[in-house]
């Protein structure tokens, strides 16, 4: 069997859990939690990190950080996870969706202007597969309109976008705040976990405390405040040390990790080249202005029928080939609430787009299997 995706792990997990139980602070915020949130300021030069339960979490955290109130709209690809669109429906926000690009699954930056009205309060943008959203188109939709914007960059760890100027920069960095996700399906993994990236200064004290229960206990301890209390709304998004110690062990290997990740997903783009072309498929786009993370290796069916077809076929072999999101328009809960507009690039990703094995420790064999098995399918 080659499965989808296979947690990887460096080794050093356990020891740094058992570190954490030793040190006896087991809760939030503690050392390794510090750790892990330096290294992205650092690395990335992200301004401030806030380590999450969950990307989730850190999607939650930003509707909350920006305000949004009940009728506001906030507009998002559809073709993506239900937490992007859930941060915001649970304060009562109108999700306006914004179809996909042709060539990409990530939001079509051409549209989005026509979809802003007096109400809209948020743009939120998702790195599909890791791989950048044109930011320069962005971020002069989001300054021209003064619209917050938010980097759903749960997939986009460790990428880049260059700027038509020459300039490259981390993606997650562009957003008045973005959002990372570490489940064990994504690059870097803590089983669950997420990060809360704040770009914009304004939110970083507001931030800490709805981290904390909407308290100002970080306050508290750093001794700026003699006691702590009730201050504003919060919730319990902050992981427990041991997440943030299991997390540090992956941290500390992500170049390897990522190099790995990479020979993978070069080997998939050079092998399945000319047959994509013969039978009508299309490879994974990364325009100029991205670098690769190698999140995800994704290929588009020229129908449903091919998409089944694939799927099945390589079921046979124990091999699972999977498809991804459906199209949140079309969900049975946002369905009756959508305007009605066809979104039809999301829907053709909805329907067409499969993703191949790719994790660590797949190993050349596997790679190779994945891809012959997948070249001999009769059409
Ligand atoms: C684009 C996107 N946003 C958000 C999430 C939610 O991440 P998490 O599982 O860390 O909450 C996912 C999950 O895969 C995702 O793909």
């Amino acid at each position: 069997m080659i499965p989808f995706n296979k947690p990887y792990l460096t080794g050093k997990e356990t020891t740094y859990i058992q570190e954490a139980v030793d040190s006896g602070h087991l809760c939030g915020n503690g050392i390794f939690t510090k750790k892990c949130q330096s290294f992205f300021e650092q690395k990335y030069n992200f301004n401030k990190c806030l380590l999450t339960s969950s990307c989730t979490d850190a999607l939650e955290m930003a509707s909350i950080l920006i305000n949004i109130q009940p009728d506001d709209e906030v507009i998002m690809p559809s073709y993506t996870f239900v937490s992007t669109a859930n941060a915001f429906i649970l304060r009562g926000a109108k999700i306006i969706f914004c179809d996909s690009r042709e060539d990409h699954p990530g939001i079509d930056e051409d549209l989005i202007e026509n979809l802003i009205t007096p109400k809209t309060k948020a743009i939120i943008i998702v790195h599909y597969a890791g791989v950048a959203t044109d930011m320069d188109k962005i971020n002069s939709i989001s300054e021209k309109h003064n619209i917050f914007l938010i980097e759903d960059a749960a997939q986009a760890i460790d990428n880049y976008f260059i700027s038509s100027d020459g300039s490259k920069k981390t993606l997650g960095s562009f957003g008045h705040l973005s959002a990372f996700s570490f489940h064990e399906s994504k690059n870097i993994i803590a089983g669950e976990g997420g990060l809360l990236v704040i770009n914009d200064k304004t939110f970083e004290h507001r931030a800490e405390i709805i981290w904390e229960k909407g308290t100002n206990r970080s306050s508290f301890y750093r001794g700026e405040v003699d006691k702590y209390g009730w201050v504003d709304v919060g919730s319990s998004f902050l992981p427990s040390e041991l997440t943030a110690a299991f997390l540090w062990a992956q941290l500390e290997n992500i170049d390897v990790i990522q190099k790995k990740r990479l020979e993978t997903w070069d080997i998939y783009y050079k092998e399945l080249k000319n047959w994509a072309l013969t039978n009508g498929l299309k490879l994974p786009f990364i325009p100029t202005y991205s670098t690769n993370n190698a999140h995800m290796f994704y290929l588009i069916c020229k129908n449903v029928d091919q998409r089944n077809h694939i799927i099945k076929s390589m079921k046979q072999k124990n091999i699972d080939v999977v498809f991804h999101y459906q199209s949140l328009e079309k969900s049975k809960f946002y369905e009756n609430k959508h305007d009605g507009r066809e979104l039809l690039q999301s829907e053709k990703y909805t329907n067409c787009l499969i993703r191949l094995p790719l994790f660590y420790t797949i190993s050349k064999e596997e790679i190779y299997s994945v891809i012959s098995n997948l070249t001999l399918i009769q059409f």
